[in-house]
């Protein structure tokens, strides 16, 4: 379905879209595999996280949203608020496509893409690309203010970026804006040369901007476009995470380095994936007014297939993380917010026990309940070079359809084996390089359809979709050519986070 009115105000495009969530609202609750605690726009369809802050106690999540479709469409940014990442509250659509760098009727691929919010002069301001696809340039960086935190008003200087520099290719998005002594800052995605790029820009006043250059640019190998990035201060480094299009074994990069803010240069030290699982992307990180460095992610990927599209929606957010910065290796720690044992239910713990080779041990036999949080701690005897250790997860009664996650001790990998997880699963074995350890601990999140897997106080995640039978809720622990030591095992059942 396409928008009616090429004439109407940002304020008719915002009714428009409202309505069309309203409509369907209530069916949606009852749609399968809407998960129990993951955030899902109330309709429609979901992409990107945008505009993640805290101000005055209250979380503000904005996310690319269709109201009018499972599909990807005109873009509007969704939105909802919380006092604690766990409990949200849907909220009027925030932002829809409505003026001339971003809105033609007649077109699809058009909207206020994704973008970052900051405070300044006390309001809540939305910093985005108006996107339209034909137009030149078509993309341009643009703001919108609010005074009460809910209804937005378009700034008449839009937009505030309204060319591309020469050296860059078209595509050129998703602005996050920061404050560093008395300026702000701005990155933005971009191509150069056919590499992946961001550039920055500095400002007084979000209003004019003032162009600092590339700050960093791919190497051949790292994408041809950097889509989402996010530039931000982690203990005495920064940390560059961006979404690069076309990556071989990259969907979601880490860089850890450092910001000459004179130079306006960032150059990277190391490089990883902030997720090793199929399903994250365009990840957005803020710091909350604990200090604490916050990520959420897409907890999907654009190229995969979107099972739920038969039952009318798609998208959902993983559930947010802290970051922190690993002292030793100065790599990226991803781990669970705390807020989430809010949710912990029936509560099963299990007393230390040993595992001979090739055993298998059921757990949760009885319960129904298929969203879960698991932490396994092992410990592998010495000397052991090989074999797996690990388990198996949302497993039918027949054994048929199950998720592996494992710990393969020759390869030191975490493994997310998602080939057997039911036939409308995207089938992959996602692995991440954990550093050769004899204890492990895993720490799982497992809803309706997603499996989240942190491992070693998030020395490595993995986050994917999965699409089992509802019924299928056995948990098994397994060994593979080697004897371990489980020294605990604390399992909760969760509650539907009931987000209104
Ligand atoms: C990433 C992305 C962004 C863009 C948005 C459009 O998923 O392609 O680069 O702003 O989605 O919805």
């Amino acid at each position: 379905m396409t928008i009616q009115n090429p004439n109407s105000t940002h304020n008719e495009q915002i009714n428009r879209a409202n309505e069309a969530v309203q409509q369907t609202r209530e069916k949606m609750k009852h749609a399968q595999y809407r998960l129990n605690y993951h955030f899902m726009s109330p309709v429609g369809w979901l992409n990107d996280p945008n505009g993640l802050i805290q101000h005055k106690g209250i979380y503000h999540l904005f996310y690319q949203f269709n109201p009018y479709s499972f599909d990807w469409g005109p873009m509007h940014w969704g939105h909802a608020t919380s006092t604690d990442l766990v409990h949200w509250q849907h909220e009027p659509v925030a932002l829809a496509p409505s003026e001339p760098y971003e809105y033609d009727e007649a077109k699809q691929e058009m909207g206020c893409f994704s973008g970052s919010a900051v405070i300044h002069n006390d309001e809540l301001t939305l910093i985005y690309t108006g996107h339209l696809e034909g137009h030149t340039p078509k993309e341009v960086q643009a703001i919108a203010t609010s005074t009460d935190g809910i209804h937005f008003k378009k700034h008449e200087a839009n937009p505030v970026i309204r060319s591309v520099p020469n050296e860059l290719g078209s595509e050129f998005r998703d602005p996050k804006v920061w404050k560093h002594e008395e300026h702000w800052y701005m990155v933005v995605g971009t191509t150069s040369e056919g590499n992946g790029a961001i550039v920055l820009y500095k400002s007084t006043d979000l209003i004019d901007w003032e162009y600092l250059g590339i700050a960093a640019k791919g190497n051949g190998k790292q994408g041809d476009m950097w889509e989402c990035p996010d530039l931000f201060p982690l203990g005495d480094k920064y940390v560059l995470i961006t979404s690069p299009m076309n990556m071989e074994n990259g969907k979601c990069t880490v860089f850890v380095g450092t910001l000459d803010y004179n130079a306006g240069i960032f150059k990277p030290e190391s490089q990883r994936e902030i997720d090793y699982g199929i399903d994250f992307y365009a990840a957005q990180t803020f710091e909350d007014e604990q200090g604490r460095r916050i990520l959420i992610a897409w907890m999907d990927f654009p190229f995969t297939e979107f099972p739920s599209k038969a039952y009318n929606w798609s998208g959902a957010m993983t559930i947010p993380r802290i970051l922190t910065l690993d002292d030793e290796t100065q790599h990226v720690r991803a781990n669970p917010i705390p807020e989430l044992q809010s949710l912990r239910e029936l509560h099963t713990n299990y007393d230390a026990f040993e595992m001979g080779a090739n055993q298998t041990v059921g757990l949760n036999s009885n319960s129904h309940s298929h969203s879960y949080e698991l932490i396994c701690d092992v410990t592998v005897p010495e000397k052991i070079e090989t074999g797996r250790i690990g388990l198996q997860l949302r497993k039918s009664v027949d054994g048929s359809e199950f998720t592996s996650v494992y710990y393969d001790i020759a390869a030191s990998e975490i493994v997310v084996d998602t080939t057997q997880s039911g036939e409308r699963s995207h089938k992959a074995l996602n692995k991440a390089p954990l550093r050769k350890n004899n204890q492990l601990k895993f720490h799982i999140f497992v809803d309706t359809c997603s499996v989240e897997v942190f491992v070693n106080n998030g020395e490595v995640s993995l986050s994917s979709r999965i699409y089992p039978e509802l019924t299928s809720n056995g948990i098994e622990l397994f060994t593979e050519n080697t004897k371990v030591s489980i020294t605990s095992i604390n399992l909760w059942s969760l509650k539907n986070a009931e987000i209104e």
